[in-house]
C-alpha cells in the first residue's frame, strides 16, 4: 500500500500546473476530517495569489485536467474552492486486503531504517532505591520507541542507564552496617534497603558524623575496598534481581545495562579534552563550562574536591555510544524536570566541535500522579510500580470473572489486561503531559483503555475462528483472491471507514517515530477498534450471503492484525479470548 505522502504526490503529478513544484503542491494536501468529502482535499487557497483566479475557478480548472485522461479515481469535485479526490474504493480495499494478508503480522513494517542505529536510553533507574510509579513513563515510552524503530527497519539499542554511583551508595553501607539485617534483606530486597536508607537520613539530622562516615565509605568504594565493593555489589544485584521481575512482567529487555559506575575511566580523557580547548574555566575550585552565553547555568564537572558528576559521566556516555554504535540518533527518555541537564550536555558537546550533537534527542515527559495524591518520594510515600501493577491485576481479575465465569485461563488474561491497562494508560496522552493515574478509568472497559482494545481484538479473532481459523482463511483468500464483485460487500460508511484506517498503520508507526511519540499509535489502535466494532453492527459478517461473506471475513482479518501488532508495539498483550 502508498503511503499518504506517495498518495499526494501521486494527486499532485497529475495536476502538474505551472509555477509551482510538484512537492510543494503535494505539501498543500490535506486529509479531509470526513472520510464522506474525499480521501484526500486540494485547499486552493494559496494557489489563488499565485494564479490570480479564485480558488474555486483553480479547484475546476483542475479538475477538467485530471477528468482529461486516465486517473485512479472514482471521483473528483470542485467544492467550495477544495478540490476533493476519492480513490476507487474497491481497487483500494482489494490492493489492502491482499497484502496484510499476505504479510500477517509483518504488515506495517518498513525499510527506512535500514542501516541506522538508534541508541534509546531509557527506564534508567537508580540502584538501592525503589522503582517507583515515577519510572514507568520512561520505561513504557522507550520500550514503545524500542519496538517502533524495529518494525521501520532499524536497529534500536535498549540501553538502561543505571544509577548506580554516587555518594548514597556510602550512606547505604553505613546503613546497612548499623541496622541491616540480611534475612530481611533477602526476603524484602529493595524495600528492605530503602527503609535503612530512610532510617540513615533521619538519624543524620542529629547525628552530622554519619555524614563523613558515609563519605569515608564511599572513598572506600572508589578505591576498590573488597568489604565495600562486595556491599556495593549486593545493593545492585538485589535491586537488579528486583526490577528485573517487573521488566519480564512488561515484556521489556535492554541490549546494555552500562550505567553511571561504567563511566568511572571513561571521563578523563575527555575533560583532558575540554581542557585542551579551552572550554573548562576554574571557579571555585570547581570545573566548569561556561554557558552564559546561550543563557544557561554553568555545566558543572568536576568538584573542588575532585568528585565528577552526573553530567560528566553522561558527557563519557555519550562519546562512548557515539563510538560503540556510531548511531544514527541517541535518544534520552527521561522526565522534563532534566531538561536544563540536557540542554547543557548537548551544547557541550556542540561546542567541542562534534557534529553530532545534532543528533542527540532528549524525548522528554510528564508526571504520573495517582488519583489520592500518593506520588511524592521526599515524604516517603512512595508508590511502587510492582504494587500498582499487582493491583491493576487483582482488578482485572474481578471484572473478568463477572463478565466471563468460563473463561479458561483466567488468571493470565487477569495478568494480561491489568499490567496492559497500566502500560497503555501511560502511551495514551501526549507524552509532555501530567497525567493522573486512577485504576477505574485505565479498567474500563468502554474507555479509551487496554480492555477495550483488547476485548475487540478478541471479538474479532473469535469471529475468525468460527470463520474456520485465520491460518485456513489466508490461505483460502491467497488462493482464490477477492474479486472486484466480492469487494462490493465492503461499500458503506463503516467498512469504507475501517479499510482507509487500517491501510494508513505503517505511516502512522513512521509519524510516531517522527515525534517521538508513541501516543500516536495508542491513539490510532483506539480508532481501528471503534471503527472495527460500528463495521462489526452495521454489516452481517459471519452469516452474511456466501458472495459478500469472504471480503468481510478478511476485513476482520486485517482489523485483528492491526489491532494485535498495534498492542505488541506500545507493549500491550493481547489475549485470543477474555
Ligand atoms: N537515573 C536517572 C534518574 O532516575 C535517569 C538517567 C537518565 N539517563 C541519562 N543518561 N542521564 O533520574
Amino acid at each position: 500500500m502508498q503511503n499518504t505522502d506517495e498518495k499526494k504526490l501521486q494527486i499532485a503529478k497529475l495536476i502538474a500546473p505551472e509555477g509551482i513544484g510538484t512537492e510543494e503542491l503535494a505539501s498543500y494536501i490535506v486529509l479531509p476530517p470526513d472520510n464522506a468529502m474525499g480521501d484526500y482535499a486540494l485547499p486552493c487557497f494559496k494557489l489563488a495569489k499565485i494564479y490570480r483566479k479564485s480558488p474555486q475557478a483553480i479547484a475546476e480548472e483542475f479538475k477538467s485536467k485530471i477528468l482529461s485522461a486516465p486517473n485512479p479515481f472514482s471521483a473528483v469535485e470542485a467544492v467550495n474552492g477544495y478540490l476533493n479526490f476519492k480513490f476507487d474504493r474497491t481497487e483500494t480495499a482489494g490492493k489492502l486486503l491482499s497484502e496484510v494478508l499476505a504479510k500477517g503480522a509483518e504488515y506495517g513494517s518498513g525499510t527506512e531504517g535500514s542501516g541506522k542505529t538508534v541508541c534509546i536510553d531509557y527506564s534508567s533507574i537508580n540502584i538501592a532505591k525503589p522503582f517507583h510509579i515515577g519510572h514507568l513513563s520512561s520505561t513504557v515510552i522507550g520500550a514503545a520507541l524500542y519496538r517502533m524503530y524495529q518494525k521501520r527497519g532499524y536497529r534500536p539499542v535498549g540501553i538502561n542507564h543505571l544509577g548506580d554511583w554516587g555518594t548514597q551508595f556510602g550512606k547505604l553501607i553505613v546503613a546497612y552496617k548499623k541496622w541491616g539485617d540480611d534475612e530481611e534483606i533477602e526476603r524484602d530486597g529493595v524495600l528492605a534497603l530503602t527503609g535503612i536508607y530512610v532510617k540513615f537520613h533521619e538519624e543524620a539530622e542529629t547525628h552530622p558524623e554519619l555524614e563523613s562516615e558515609a563519605r569515608a565509605w564511599f572513598k572506600r568504594i572508589e578505591d576498590g575496598d573488597p568489604e565495600a565493593m562486595r556491599l556495593y555489589k549486593l545493593f545492585k544485584e538485589k535491586t537488579l534481581t528486583e526490577v528485573g521481575k517487573v521488566y519480564s512482567r512488561l515484556g521489556i529487555k535492554f541490549d546494555s545495562y552500562n550505567g553511571e559506575a561504567f563511566y568511572n575511566d571513561k571521563m578523563a580523557p575527555i575533560l583532558e579534552r575540554l581542557e585542551a580547548q579551552n572550554l573548562i574555566t576554574v571557579s571555585d575550585g570547581a570545573k566548569i563550562v561556561d554557558l552564559k552565553e546561550w543563557g544557561m547555568s554553568p555545566c558543572l564537572l568536576v568538584k573542588a574536591d575532585g568528585a565528577t558528576l552526573y553530567a560528566t559521566r553522561d558527557l563519557a556516555a555519550a562519546f562512548y555510544r557515539k563510538k560503540t554504535y556510531d548511531f544514527y540518533k541517541s535518544l534520552y527518555v527521561v522526565a522534563y524536570q532534566q531538561n536544563l541537564h540536557f540542554k547543557q550536555l548537548f551544547k557541550v558537546i556542540e561546542l567541542m566541535g562534534e557534529s553530532w550533537y545534532k543528533d542527540l534527542v532528549h524525548v522528554p515527559f510528564g508526571m504520573v500522579s495517582l488519583e489520592d495524591g500518593t506520588m511524592s518520594t521526599r515524604k516517603g510515600k512512595v508508590v511502587w510500580l510492582k504494587d500498582v501493577l499487582d493491583r491493576a491485576v487483582e482488578k482485572a481479575g474481578e471484572i473478568i470473572r463477572e463478565k466471563n465465569e468460563r473463561l479458561p485461563d483466567a488468571a493470565e488474561v487477569a495478568e494480561q489486561v491489568g499490567v496492559g491497562s497500566v502500560v497503555f494508560f501511560a502511551l495514551s496522552n501526549n507524552r509532555i503531559k501530567d497525567i493522573v493515574f486512577s485504576y477505574d478509568k485505565v479498567l474500563n472497559f468502554d474507555g479509551e483503555t487496554a480492555p477495550y482494545v483488547q476485548y475487540t481484538n478478541a471479538r474479532a479473532q473469535s469471529l475468525l475462528k468460527k470463520a474456520g481459523g485465520a491460518e485456513k482463511l489466508t490461505a483460502e483468500l491467497k488462493d482464490a483472491p477477492l474479486s472486484a464483485e466480492e469487494l462490493k460487500a465492503l461499500e458503506g460508511k463503516e467498512g469504507e471507514e475501517l479499510v482507509a484506517l487500517i491501510s494508513r498503520f505503517g505511516e502512522t508507526v513512521t509519524d510516531a517515530l517522527e515525534k517521538y511519540e508513541p501516543s500516536v499509535v495508542t491513539r490510532y489502535i483506539i480508532d481501528v477498534a471503534r471503527s472495527f466494532n460500528r463495521f462489526y453492527l452495521a454489516y452481517r459478517i459471519l452469516n452474511a450471503p456466501e458472495n459478500e461473506r469472504r471480503a468481510r471475513i478478511a476485513l476482520t482479518y486485517a482489523a485483528h492484525i492491526v489491532l494485535q501488532e498495534g498492542l505488541r508495539l506500545i507493549g500491550v498483550r493481547a489475549p485470543e479470548e477474555m
